[in-house]
This record gives C-alpha cells, sequence and structure tokens, in this order.
C-alpha cells in the first residue's frame, strides 16, 4: 500500500502570526489540504504558542474530516490539554525554546518514565501515540518499553545530506532508517517519518516498506507559496482595476 501523507499546517500559522491577524487562517489551509486528497492534519501545539494557537487546534479537532495528529511537548500541560482536545494521535517532540524548528529526535530512553506515564494517559482515552525519534536501536527499544503505538523517524540528517549532495552521509542515513524501520516492525510498533522532506529527496523514504505515513510540512507550504504567486498577483490587479472602473 502507499505510503499517506499527513501535511503539517504550521507555516500557515507563522505566516499568519508574522503580522498577529487573522489571515492566513490554518484551518482553511487543512480544509483544502484535506479537499487535495492528503490523509491526515499535522499540527504542532507549541508551549510558546509561536504558530498554532489554542483555538487553531480546537477547530481543526471540529473541521479535519482525516485524521488529526497533535505534535506536543511530553509536557503535563500539553498531555492535559490533548486529553481535553481527543486528537486521533498525539506526536511526542523534544521542544527547546530556541530552535528554529524540532531538531532532533526526542530522547525516549533517557526520559522513560515521564514518558510511559504522559503515554499511557493519553492511550487510556484512546489516543493513538507517536513518538518522534532519531533512527538509533536504543531509541526504538526504549519506544517499545514505553508502550507507544508508533514511532515517527526523524528524516532530517537524511534530507540534509541529500541536499546538500552528500551521497555517502544520504546511503548512511538511509539504511539507518530502513534497519530501524525492520527492528520497529519486528517489535510490532507502526512506523511514520518526517522532517525535511521535499519534491527531491522524498521517494527513496516513501519506498521503505512499513512506512504509513510521512509528515511535511515546509516544502509543501513553501511550494504552496510560489506555484499560488500568479494567481495571487492576478486577483490583486483585478482588484485594483475594479476600484478604477
Ligand atoms: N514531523 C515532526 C514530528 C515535526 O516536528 C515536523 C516539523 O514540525 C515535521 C514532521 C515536518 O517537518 P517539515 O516541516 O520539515 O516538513
Amino acid at each position: 500500500m502507499a505510503v499517506k501523507l499527513g501535511v503539517n499546517i504550521d507555516h500557515i500559522a507563522t505566516i499568519r502570526e508574522a503580522r498577529k491577524i487573522r489571515e492566513p487562517d490554518p484551518v482553511a489551509a487543512a480544509v483544502l489540504a484535506e479537499l487535495a486528497g492528503c490523509h491526515g492534519i499535522t499540527a504542532h501545539l507549541r508551549e510558546d504558542r509561536r504558530h498554532i494557537q489554542d483555538r487553531d487546534i480546537r477547530l481543526l479537532r471540529g473541521m479535519v474530516t482525516t485524521h488529526l495528529n497533535m505534535e506536543m511537548a511530553p509536557s503535563p500541560e500539553m498531555v492535559q490539554f490533548a486529553l481535553d482536545l481527543h486528537p486521533d494521535m498525539a506526536t511526542l517532540v523534544p521542544e527547546n525554546r530556541l530552535e528554529i524548528t524540532t531538531e532532533g529526535g526526542l530522547n525516549v530512553a533517557a526520559k522513560a518514565e515521564e514518558l510511559s506515564q504522559a503515554i499511557a494517559k493519553l492511550k487510556q482515552n484512546d489516543i493513538l501515540v507517536s513518538v518522534f525519534i532519531d533512527p538509533e536501536s536504543s531509541q526504538v527499544k526504549a519506544a517499545k518499553k514505553v508502550g507507544a503505538d508508533f514511532v515517527e523517524f526523524h528524516t532530517g540528517k537524511y534530507s540534509n545530506a541529500y541536499d546538500m549532495g552528500d551521497s555517502r552521509e544520504v546511503e548512511s542515513e538511509l539504511s539507518a532508517i530502513q534497519d530501524m524501520t525492520l527492528l520497529a516492525h519486528k517489535y510490532g510498533l507502526r512506523i511514520n517519518a518526517g522532517h525535511g522532506l521535499n519534491y527531491r529527496n522524498v521517494g527513496p523514504i516513501a519506498a521503505i516498506p512499513h512506512i504509513e505515513e510521512l509528515n511535511i510540512g515546509h516544502s509543501i507550504i513553501g511550494r504552496a507559496a510560489l506555484v499560488g504567486m500568479e494567481r495571487a498577483v492576478k486577483e490583486m490587479l483585478e482588484a485594483i482595476r475594479r476600484a478604477d472602473s
């Protein structure tokens, strides 16, 4: 079965928050992404609320008809938020206020106790739980131990190597993701992947057996801005011309 696509709409909110006004609305972007055929919507409610706001995720919960994957830090505040919201899936990610994006995977092994409790609460409420990890065997084993349903492999190193043209590093990262996918599958975990994937580098990751869904944000939102530019400029020219007539 072909791998599914989860569209991360955070960057639409990033553009809106640059002006702190109402547009563009990430909820509208989610509806359009679903109309285009994506299989899920992903949004990261960060503790600093730098892009997605509480209002967005609540509206998304009501509007999304595919499945809503809420990315979140495994903090007590966020776990409570997820229990109230009831997304279809919670993806637990590390959060660092100074980072530009989620720069590495969660160190599940080092936070096993705290994560086991958070995961148990979410699962008791029928929320599927995924942990965002680097493709390393210690993290896969720890993910199994803490009771996660899914792992999401961080593809950032693979993507960077691909875009730098470093073919040795691409091969080594790709084989780490392939091997760790097999290990996770052997443990009965389900597997997603994402971060830094774009129109050039997605193919080899999409071809890995047992990966169910890719979560992709930046490249899709960036492409939407460019392929939509001509139409947006024409529509503004039309609005100006109407004022003339
Ligand atoms: N998956 C996770 C867990 C993420 O944190 C992110 C970034 O928010 C993505 C996927 C999407 O990454 P990108 O925006 O680089 O496609």
